[in-house]
């Protein structure tokens, strides 16, 4: 649309600042293209599809007291969802460009798919917000178990993994509703929010802003900071709060991606990532 198309530009001229440096901030909607579906779009999201798994509620699934009562869900779903044969996506590699051009100051997930690193994104300018599914530990002793063993369990069904110390449940270590966040989450957020200056830009991108408390982050960007939100419709704090300021692009993150990178004169490099 006009809007986008508008949006494109005005973003791309701050991106062209050459102090700009960029945080991203994202969620399950850029990974929907490469395959895995994202929590909470109506029809195609995971909260829609999970009758078969007999949950009381959907997002039980990832209750951590609902999960030491009955793992049996969580490593059902384990199995579909373990980082498998997915690609990254163009929004993916569109952040790892920003890394290439020395414009990325950090990316905070929320997802566990770590798709991130398969682009390319260094450990340093990572923040995996939610954790991934890389480790795994016991949930009571919080010894850490071996990865294979657990990538073994789910793929060949069997019973769920016991701890061999203290016969706790295995988990990965994925943000469970009801635990904290790593504390790299807090301490990162912590120095990155203080350093927002005029030449930073915040692009929020394929999230619904309702899990706190990573969706208090676009909240608590200072004002002199600008926002963009790239996703399918208006959310968060940039639907009920928006800034002037704010650059609001309405569509699929990989189209915005590549306009964007269009407009950067990035297309070729962006196309060699993607191939
Ligand atoms: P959601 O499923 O809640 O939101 C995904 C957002 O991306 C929605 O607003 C979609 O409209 C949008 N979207 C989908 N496809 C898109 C596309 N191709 N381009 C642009 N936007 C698109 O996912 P999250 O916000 O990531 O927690 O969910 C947050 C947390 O809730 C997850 O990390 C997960 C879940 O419970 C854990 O796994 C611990
Ligand atoms: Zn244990």
């Amino acid at each position: 649309t006009e809007k986008n198309a508008t949006s494109i530009k005005r973003l791309a001229k701050l991106v062209k600042n050459p102090n700009a440096k960029v945080i991203f901030m994202v969620g399950a909607g850029i990974s929907t293209s490469c395959g895995i579906p994202d929590f909470r779009s109506p029809g195609t999201g995971l909260y829609d599809n999970l009758a078969k798994l007999n949950l009381p509620f959907a997002e039980a699934v990832f209750d951590i007291d609902f999960f030491e009562k009955n793992p049996e869900p969580f490593y059902t779903l384990a199995k579909e969802l373990y980082p498998g044969n997915y690609e990254p996506s163009n929004f993916h590699y569109l952040m790892r460009l920003f890394q290439d051009k020395g414009k990325l100051h950090r990316v905070y997930t929320q997802n566990i798919d770590t798709l991130e690193r398969a682009a390319g994104i260094l450990p340093d300018n990572l923040v995996e917000a939610h954790g991934s599914f890389a480790k795994n530990h016991c949930i009571k002793c919080h010894k850490v178990f071996v990865q294979e063993i657990f990538e073994q369990a789910i793929n060949e069904d069997k019973e769920f993994l016991k701890c061999v110390h203290c016969n706790g449940l295995i988990k990965p270590q994925i943000v469970f509703f009801g635990e904290n966040l790593p504390s790299l989450f807090f301490s990162s957020w912590d120095d990155d929010c203080a350093k927002l200056g005029e030449d930073h830009i915040v692009i929020v991108a394929g999230t619904s802003l309702a899990v706190y408390p990573f969706a208090s982050l676009p909240t608590e960007v200072p004002k002199i900071t600008n926002r963009s939100l790239i996703n399918l419709q208006r959310v968060g704090d940039f639907k009920n709060n928006p800034r002037k300021s704010d650059v609001i692009y309405l569509g699929s993150s990989d189209h915005a991606a590549e306009q964007l990178a269009a407009e950067l004169g990035w297309l070729d490099d962006l196309k060699i990532l993607t191939n």
